[in-house]
């Protein structure tokens, strides 16, 4: 068992990315069998793929580091590191290249999304970022990829790739890349923005009231559930009286994920009550799940030497892991090194 993912370091950590996503690489990392193995990366490399700050992605790799290890992230046990130290993800993404297919990156939703109508004004790694995070897992023989479903589709062209690589260039036999398989959260797999129901919480919303940050103190916690959207009913006491109504079905399903409840186990509590009543309750459950990462995380933060030294360690870790797979590429395509 190999598991491996990574997060882009732009922003802080939000709601989304904890419950959609990290909630369960610690968990897997807790799990996983002795034979088996966790890399988890701050994918530096992908943030380029949009405008940004180099002051500002060096900050934010850093902070990344520290919310990662401050949610449970042990750097003893996970290979944690960043993309930019390990240049084999740069080098199998070019040698990748010539089996993705223009048609399979014009079909990705997050594409399509974040290029909008202006696709002749984006840079061409938004565009074959979908070939990197391929090759981000496929160097590893990654088996399992813990990720939200926003990312499920990238993980499907990874297999795509893996197969039409292994078809073209190797034997059933002795095939090059394992096929991952993803894995999401069954009760947080979509977390969705405060402020509208339908758009899911990300860090590039403008407004800060549209998501919960990990850094966040406990009145600014309790500020934004008191004024996240809703409507005037009551909440049902069943989920199925939740269909038509996205943000109530949003906070009910934090508050799930986070209790460890089901929705409807949820609702049977706080069902024929109004959002006053449920929303202290949400957010008081939020602060105290958060209060402890956050003060970790403030901790980490104060020694800058030392995140720099769990991301040495973890890429040097990892460029010994990608070896194997990367020299198998090359022998694969014939080409002479
Ligand atoms: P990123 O940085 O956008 O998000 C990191 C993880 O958080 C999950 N996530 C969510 N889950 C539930 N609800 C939400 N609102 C929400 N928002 C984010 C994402 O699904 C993701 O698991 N391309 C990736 C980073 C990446 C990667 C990889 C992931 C690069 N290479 C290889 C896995 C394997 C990204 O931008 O995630």
């Amino acid at each position: 068992m190999r598991v491996v993912s990574g997060i882009q370091p732009t922003g802080n950590l939000h709601l989304g990315n904890y419950l959609g996503a990290i909630r369960n690489w610690v968990r897997m990392q807790d799990q996983i069998p002795e034979d088996g193995q966790c890399l988890f990366f701050l994918a530096d490399l992908h943030a380029i793929s949009m405008p940004h700050s180099p002051d500002e992605l060096r900050r934010a790799t850093l902070e990344m580091t520290a919310a990662l290890v401050a949610c449970g992230i042990d750097p003893a046990r996970s290979v944690l590191f960043n993309q930019a130290q390990v240049p084999a993800h740069a080098e199998l993404q070019w040698l990748l290249g010539g089996t993705a297919r223009m048609g399979w990156l014009n079909r990705m939703t997050q594409w399509k999304d974040k290029a909008g109508k202006n696709r002749e004004g984006q840079s061409v790694a938004l565009f074959t970022y979908p070939v990197l995070q391929a090759a981000d897992v496929l160097l590893y023989q990654a088996t399992h990829v813990p990720v939200g479903d926003d990312q499920k589709q990238h993980l499907e062209l990874a297999r795509d790739i893996a197969q039409k690589f292994n078809n073209d260039f190797a034997s059933e036999e002795a095939p090059v890349f394992t096929l991952p398989e993803p894995i999401t959260p069954p009760d947080a797999a979509r977390i969705m923005s405060l402020r509208d129901g339908s758009k899911k919480m990300s860090k590039s919303d403008p407004s800060e009231m549209s998501r919960i940050e990990l850094a966040d103190d406990a009145d600014t916690i309790m500020q934004k559930i008191k004024k996240a959207k809703t409507d005037p009913e009551p909440l049902p006491s069943e989920v199925a009286g939740l269909e038509s109504r996205p943000e109530a079905l949003n906070l009910v399903t934090i508050y799930g994920a986070l209790s460890g409840e089901n929705p409807d186990a949820v609702l049977s509590r706080f069902g024929g009550q109004g959002f006053g009543a449920f929303k202290p309750a949400l957010g008081e459950l939020l602060v105290e799940t958060l209060a402890p990462i956050s003060a970790r995380f403030r901790d980490l933060l104060e020694d800058h030497e030392a995140l720099d030294a769990i991301l040495a360690r973890g890429a040097a870790r990892a460029r010994e892991i990608g070896v194997p797979t990367l020299d198998a590429t090359y022998r694969a395509l014939g080409l002479v090194r």
